[in-house]
């Protein structure tokens, strides 16, 4: 007897076990996040097994995800964080004690300089003339110092939105930004400990290998002088059909070849899968030939990739337009009329009060959502491994007007 499939538990609605959103959350107060712990862990684990195989570090890059009441489940798994800025540096230090603490910022100011190196161990700059404004002070503090380059390889379409590889971008530095400075100011590279790329979005290993040679084409005389390579975020590891054994093969090629510490700083792939969005139907209507639900959550407001990306959560229970019987375009109750989630089909027409549950929901939200039109934020929910609900954060009125004035 052929051994029964594997439930894949890296589909945006595996971790329901499939119970329906109704029983499973139903009695929640809408719009709401919830946090898988579940699925959390099993990225960890998957993150974890290319670091064990490999002698790859991984941190969690906390613009994706910075839910720190979680970071105790994906803690066992990661080398440490990764921060954007001041306040992320400290989040990690504060809430992922005695791990690593690396810090990128395309331009660090003075005024939290002071500041960034009590939290900070790694910090890479952009530019070279952030590395000459703040190096010193970072290696006299025994900092490991980094700068960011672009290997200038687009590898992505259609999301040029984040392609720091783009003509003109301000992202890295590009070699030869790097060859003219180091004319004016050749004590520079004996300044770097690593370098750092980010590039890619969403990717498979592919474009990581296609990133790999050019860097080793065009940074390969620096590469042999680094302690460190950090390949930056965008690996999509946790998602079902990734590549990991090509993954692995390029961090085995970085270390033979350079003899580097391999980082990658994932952001999506340590939350991916791991939050569900709820929401109820408002109101229900009808523009000509287009049926439209109002929903009380937006994708302005609660999902801003939706329309920044632009990006498509999947929804449970629903397909693509014109797939189910009755096809229905989903918009949120601000005054944006692009507020929309998108164009969704169902078994059945929407009523007013329907519950709705997008899927891939943890990251990119809690910490990217806003009040925008005075609209609520939703509350923040987890789902534990024991499956019992708890509520992490609840929102209101004060939230809103707090952040306005005195
Ligand atoms: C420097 C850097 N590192 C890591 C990440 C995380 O990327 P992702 O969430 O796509 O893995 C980003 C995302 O923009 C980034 O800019």
């Amino acid at each position: 007897m052929a051994a029964p499939m594997m439930p894949d538990v890296r589909a945006p609605f595996a971790g329901l076990g499939g119970q329906t959103p109704e029983t499973l959350f139903g009695a929640l107060p809408t719009p709401c996040y919830i946090l898988d712990e579940t699925i959390l862990r099993k990225n960890g684990e998957i993150l974890a097994g290319v670091a064990q195989r490999t002698g790859c570090k991984i941190l969690l890059a906390q613009k994706a995800f910075s839910n720190y009441d979680l970071y105790p489940v994906l803690e066992p798994y990661l080398a440490g964080t990764e921060a954007s800025g001041l306040y992320e540096a400290r989040l990690g230090a504060e809430e992922m004690p005695g791990k690593e603490v690396h810090v990128f910022c395309a331009a660090y100011r003075a005024d939290e300089w002071d500041a960034l190196l009590r939290y900070a161990d790694h910090i890479v700059f952009n530019s070279p003339r952030q590395l000459q404004k703040f190096g010193p002070a970072a290696k006299a503090a025994g900092k490991s110092v980094g700068l960011r380059i672009n290997p200038e390889l687009s590898t992505q379409e259609g999301h040029a939105i984040y392609d720091p590889c783009a003509p003109g971008s301000r992202l890295g530095t590009t070699r030869a930004q790097w060859d003219e400075a180091v004319r004016v100011a050749p004590e520079l590279p004996a300044l770097l400990d690593g370098l750092h790329f980010h590039t890619l979005c969403e990717q498979d290993s592919d474009a990581l290998e296609s990133t790999l040679q050019v860097v080793g084409e065009r940074f390969s005389d620096l590469l042999p002088q680094m302690r460190w390579l950090n390949f930056g975020g965008g690996h999509h590891i946790t998602r079902a059909d990734y590549d990991i054994p090509r993954l692995e093969r390029c961090i085995r090629m970085a270390q033979e070849a350079w003899g580097v510490q391999v980082y990658l700083e994932p952001g999506e792939a340590c939350a991916l899968n791991a939050g569900y969005f709820a929401t109820r139907v408002l109101d229900v209507l009808q523009n000509g030939e287009t049926k439209i639900g109002v929903l009380d959550a937006s994708a302005a407001c609660h999902m801003p990739d939706v329309l920044e990306m632009p990006y498509r959560p999947p929804l449970y229970g629903a397909a693509d337009a014109g797939e189910k019987a009755y096809t229905f375009r989903l918009g949120g109750p601000t005054c944006l009329a692009g507020d929309i989630i998108g164009d969704y089909s169902f078994d059945a027409p929407l009523q007013e009060g329907d519950l709705l549950l997008f899927g891939d929901m943890a990251i990119y939200t809690t910490c990217k959502n806003n009040t925008f039109n005075g609209m609520p934020l939703p509350a923040i929910y987890t789902r534990g491994e024991n499956g019992v609900l708890r509520c992490l954060k609840q929102f209101g009125y004060a939230d809103f007007k707090g952040r306005l004035g005195s």
